[in-house]
C-alpha cells in the first residue's frame, strides 16, 4: 500500500501570504515523517518563474537538501512554472528547456511526474519527447508494477470556464497511451485549484486542490479565487488491489 501525500499551486511570489500559506501545508505534512511515502506538487510551484520563487520553493519543500524532507518530495511544472530556472533552483540542474519528466519507484508502485507544460503558454500538453519517456520508462519497469500519472493539466473538463479553457490538449494521445498500458492505474493532476474526482478513458482522474486559492464553480457565486479558503491538499492511497482512493484536506 502507498501512501501519497499531494499538493498543487503553490503559486510562491514572494509575498507573506504565499509563502505562509505552503509554509502551513509543508507544517501539517513534515508533521506525517513515517506515515507517508512520498508528497507529490502537482506544479505552478512558482507564481511567475523567477529563480527567486524556486529558491524559496526549494527551502520551503526541502528540495535542496534532502534531509530537511521526512520524505521524498517529487515535483512537476505547470504552466506558471519556468523550466531553467526550476531545473537549477529545484533539481541542481543540468541546464534545459526539454520537458521535466522523473520517475519514482517504490517497493509496489511506480509514479510518473510528467511534464505537461507548454513554455509560455497556459494551457498544456505532452510532447513527443515526454510520451516517448512515459512508454520508455514503463516498458523499463518491472511489467506488473501498478503506475500512477502525475501531471498539471487536466485533460478533461471540469464545468468552470478558466480551468476548461486551458485543459491538457490533444487528449486522445494519453487515451490512447492508456489503452496501450494497463498497468496505468490512476492519474493525478493540479492546475485548476478544486478538489475533484473524475475519470479519463477508464482511469480514476484525481484533481488537487490548490494551496493559493480554490476556484469558485459558476453556482457558487461571483468571482473565479476564493482567497480566504484555506489551503488544501490531499492524500492518495494506492491499495495492493491497484485501487487508488483519494482523501481531501485543508490547512
Ligand atoms: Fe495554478
Ligand atoms: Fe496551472
Amino acid at each position: 500500500m502507498l501512501v501519497l501525500a499531494h499538493i498543487s499551486d503553490l503559486h510562491l511570489d514572494g509575498t507573506e501570504r504565499a509563502t505562509e500559506r505552503a509554509e502551513r501545508v509543508r507544517d501539517r505534512l513534515w508533521g506525517l515523517a513515517g506515515r507517508v511515502d512520498a508528497l507529490l506538487v502537482t506544479g505552478d510551484i512558482a507564481d511567475h518563474g523567477a529563480e527567486a520563487e524556486y529558491e524559496e520553493a526549494a527551502r520551503l519543500l526541502g528540495l535542496r537538501d534532502p534531509d530537511t524532507a521526512p520524505f521524498p518530495v517529487l515535483t512537476c511544472p505547470g504552466n506558471h512554472d519556468s523550466r531553467a530556472p526550476y531545473r537549477k533552483a529545484l533539481l541542481g540542474g543540468p541546464a534545459g528547456d526539454g520537458p521535466v519528466n522523473s520517475l519514482h519507484v517504490f517497493d509496489d508502485a511506480a509514479v510518473l511526474m510528467c511534464d505537461s507544460s507548454i513554455p509560455g503558454r497556459d494551457e498544456g500538453e505532452f510532447d513527443e519527447e515526454t510520451y516517448a519517456w512515459i512508454e520508455a520508462t514503463l516498458d523499463d519497469l518491472d511489467g506488473g508494477l501498478p503506475a500512477l500519472l502525475a501531471f498539471h493539466h487536466p485533460p478533461v473538463a471540469l464545468h468552470h470556464p478558466l480551468p476548461d479553457a486551458y485543459q491538457l490538449g490533444e487528449p486522445r494521445a494519453l487515451a490512447g497511451l492508456l489503452e496501450r498500458r494497463p498497468e496505468i492505474v490512476g492519474l493525478i493532476t493540479g492546475h485548476a485549484h478544486t478538489p475533484a474526482a473524475t475519470a479519463f478513458a477508464g482511469r480514476p482522474l484525481v484533481v488537487g486542490p490548490g494551496v493559493t486559492w480554490t476556484l469558485r464553480l459558476p453556482w457558487e457565486g461571483e468571482g473565479v479565487a476564493d482567497r480566504d479558503a484555506p489551503p488544501g491538499f490531499a492524500f492518495h492511497v494506492l491499495d495492493d488491489e491497484g485501487r487508488l482512493t483519494s482523501h481531501f484536506r485543508v490547512a
